[in-house]
């Protein structure tokens, strides 16, 4: 197929540095021009649009998880649920895990979490905040979301500078790095051993964190076993550890460089959800998942066979301008019902609830202390990775109230 426009025919590198500075115009590009995108390259297809993609969310017959949801080499394969556990199975194995983790990871156990989780973000924003000026990722929005998954599954305190470290050193890539490093691996190992140790020592004696809750999860007799748990404990890492401190970062950023759509929450504590929800759209930390195909399938003219890759780009369904109107602008009084960012159907995010409160409570927490601030944009450093978008780097300085 040829696809001819301005610039000559549309190409996407999910690996390029000017994809990661910029990929919304691209994904506009890919909607208009190539919603079926080949990359022959990288072997894979891409869906752009809104409806493509949640179609492809919601049709779990034709798109499978089994392979994993990332390009990444290492976390790519039929062995991909050793790793990430049921985001990588299908139906039916998919349905009995996620039931019976649904079991111990109820909205009660997350909304009771609400005090605990104020204490950990004033935890780390008031030394933040006392010293004035501080890099808003390494300082505050990298902590807090680890520090949240600790003490949901029941790590002790005195253990959670430990884990966040090993944590960092399973997420971080260095420029140029496309797949989990040596000390990733390592790091990953030392991260599932603790675990185990952890559902030993809960078998042995329950307390009220998730961890004994899984233990004691079942359906019809059915339970999960250890390994199953411990997969589970090191999803959440992956899963909603990086992503949550992102969408942290890309609030506080799109904040800054919209004065006006900022001053909205800072002047009624009551649109700080609406600040979540909008960065979600605009600019969410998790923009890609992938698919194989488990049949051949026809989209708007062009074949795809059974057995290939298909990138969901949810970053570029969140700026459909066939469901969101005027979609290039950040606008906190749009109406974001439809953002795709947490995905859809069967493997819609377990962690949404928990990633929205902890947001709206980090956010509450600065906009009743800060009075203004700002970024030095020398000192803005973004991730490069393929499917992570968000600030490794965000210098701030505050005013407060
Ligand atoms: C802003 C933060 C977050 C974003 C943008 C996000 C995004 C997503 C997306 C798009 C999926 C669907 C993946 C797919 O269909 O292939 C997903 C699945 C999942 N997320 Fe999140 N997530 C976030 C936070 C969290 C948190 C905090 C947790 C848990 C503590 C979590 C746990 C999970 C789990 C367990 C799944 C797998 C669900 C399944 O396969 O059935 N996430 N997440």
């Amino acid at each position: 197929m040829t696809i001819t426009g301005v610039d000559g025919p549309v190409t996407y590198n999910p690996y390029a540095y000017e994809m990661h500075e910029d990929p919304y115009p691209t994904y506009a590009r890919l909607r208009s021009e190539a919603p079926v995108y080949r990359s022959d390259e990288f072997d894979f297809w891409a869906l752009s649009r809104h409806e493509d993609v949640i179609g492809a969310f919601r049709n779990v017959d034709a798109y499978s998880n089994a392979y994993g949801v990332s390009l990444d080499p290492s976390a790519f394969g039929p062995d991909a649920h050793r790793m990430m556990s049921f985001l990588a199975l299908d139906p039916p194995k998919h349905t009995r895990m996620r039931s019976l983790v649904g079991k111990g990871f109820t909205p009660t156990k997350v909304n009771a979490m609400e005090e605990r989780i104020r204490e950990i973000t004033l935890q780390h924003l008031e030394p933040a905040l006392e010293s004035g000026s501080f890099d808003f990722i390494a300082d505050f929005a990298g902590k807090v979301p680890m520090d949240v998954i600790s003490e949901l599954v029941g790590v002790p305190v005195a253990d959670r500078a430990e884990l966040r470290r090993l944590a960092d050193l399973v997420l971080h890539r260095d420029d140029g790095v496309y797949d989990v490093p040596p000390e990733g691996m390592e790091a990953a190992l030392t991260l599932v051993v603790y675990y185990q140790a952890m559902v030993d020592e809960r078998r042995a004696s329950r307390r009220d964190d998730l961890t004994s809750a899984l233990l004691d999860a079942e359906i019809d007799g059915d339970k999960l076993t250890d390994e199953e748990i411990v997969a589970f404990l090191f999803l959440m890492v992956v899963a909603g550890n990086e992503t949550t401190t992102k969408l942290l970062g890309n609030a506080w950023y799109w904040g800054w460089r919209h004065p006006d759509e900022r001053a909205k929450p800072f002047d009624d504590a009551s649109r700080v959800p609406n600040w979540v929800e909008e960065t979600l759209r605009y600019d969410t930390s998790s923009q890609m998942l992938l698919r194989m195909t488990r049949q051949p399938l026809h989209l708007h003219g062009t074949s795809i066979p059974e057995g290939d890759r298909v990138l969901l780009l949810v970053g570029s369904a969140n700026r459909d301008e066939a469901v969101f109107p005027d979609p290039e602008r950040y606008d906190l009084d749009r109406d974001t019902k439809a953002l795709v960012s947490f995905g859809s159907g069967r493997h819609f995010c377990m962690g949404a609830p928990l990633a929205r409160l902890e947001a709206r409570i980090a956010l509450t927490e600065l906009v009743a202390r800060v009075a203004t601030y700002d970024v030095d944009p020398a000192g803005v450093e973004r991730v490069h990775s393929i499917n992570v978008r968000g600030l490794a780097a965000l210098p701030t300085t505050v005013t407060l109230r």
